[in-house]
């Protein structure tokens, strides 16, 4: 599997990861017991930090040297642009 494969595989789990440590959080807070540890107020920012390294990663993979002409991120406008019909 290539690297860009598991980059997003990991992005996707620590969405999953985040948006678990948030609802716990959240509901923790409301549930209106005793004041939490602050760590628990912190647990989100784990998988925020790694879905922001692995999104910045996923955001500029399109701008890599290798796209080049005509297969970069705004390929499609360029191939209209041009009246070029199929994806080349
Ligand atoms: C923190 C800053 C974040 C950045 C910079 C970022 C960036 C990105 C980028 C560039 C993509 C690829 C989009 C594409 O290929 O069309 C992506 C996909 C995705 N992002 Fe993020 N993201 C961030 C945070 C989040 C958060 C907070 C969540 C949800 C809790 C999330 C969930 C997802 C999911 C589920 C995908 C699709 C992954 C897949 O292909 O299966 N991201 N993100």
């Amino acid at each position: 599997m290539s690297r860009s494969t598991w980059v997003r595989k990991i992005h996707r789990w620590a969405s999953i990861a985040f948006t678990a440590a948030f609802i716990f959080v959240t509901v923790v807070v409301l549930s209106g017991q005793e004041e939490p540890a602050e760590w628990v107020y912190l647990l989100p920012l784990l998988p925020l930090g790694v879905l922001l390294l692995t999104g910045l990663y996923l955001f500029v993979l399109p701008f890599g040297r290798r796209a080049g002409r005509g297969r970069g991120p705004f390929a499609a406008d360029q191939h209209r642009r041009e009246g070029v019909s199929a994806e080349q």
